[in-house]
């Protein structure tokens, strides 16, 4: 697929593990248009994930249904289960439903100007996990969505924060298993810590 047809892909939230020059593997949240030879994303200039990109130009990128996994990659360190990717020198987390290792193709500004790069990456192996996705379920997009908000506390200010994870948890209380609930506990904690 072309990055011009990459445009109308959907943008699908997932797992980016890279490794710093310090051999450190890093987690992070990330969305990405998800193509079947390329994948296109954008990270911020201050993330690791950049950083790490620019130094071995290496990542894997994982599809999953763990919220919880997905909101400690966005607002913590996590240290889950990994082991060596097949053709790249990264990791590969295993309890996730399907990854691909990718070699970046090319790092640009991005579009739209803000402070993050595009980073265009070619699918060089993929593989499936051992989890398997359970679906859609309100509760896991609530609490995703509550990690973006508590991402953005700096600039949207603990009111505003606040009551979007109120509006959250309802959808949490109506529709979570353990799971769900640990990741929105997460995004409050976050937020408590922070306020
Ligand atoms: C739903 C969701 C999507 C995100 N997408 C991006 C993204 O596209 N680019 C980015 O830099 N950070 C994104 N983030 C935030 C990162 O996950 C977070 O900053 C993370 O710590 C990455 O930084 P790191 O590479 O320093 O670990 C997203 C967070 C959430 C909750």
């Amino acid at each position: 697929m072309s990055s011009d047809g990459l445009d109308q892909a959907p943008l699908i939230e997932t797992v980016v593990t890279t490794t710093g020059s310090d051999g450190v593997v890093n987690c992070a949240a990330m969305g990405v248009r998800w193509g079947e030879e390329e994948l296109v994303f954008w990270p911020f200039h201050a993330t690791r994930t950049l950083k790490n990109l620019r130094f071995r130009g290496e990542a894997v990128v994982h599809l999953t249904d763990d919220v919880l996994l997905f909101v400690q990659s966005a607002l913590g360190r996590p240290r889950p289960a990994m082991r060596a990717a097949s053709v790249i020198a990264g990791s590969v987390i295993e309890d996730v439903s399907s990854w691909r290792e990718v070699v970046v193709n090319e790092i640009s500004p991005s579009e739209d100007g803000a402070a993050r790069s595009r980073v265009r990456a070619r699918v060089v192996a993929a593989g499936t996990g051992t989890r398997q996705s359970l679906g859609l379920c309100r509760a896991r997009h609530a609490a995703v969505e509550a990690s973006i908000f508590a991402s953005r506390l700096r600039w949207l200010g603990s009111a505003r924060v606040w009551a979007e994870l109120a509006r959250l948890q309802e959808l949490v209380d109506k529709t979570a298993g353990p799971s769900e609930r640990a990741a929105m506990d997460y995004d409050r904690r976050y937020v408590a810590e922070r306020t």
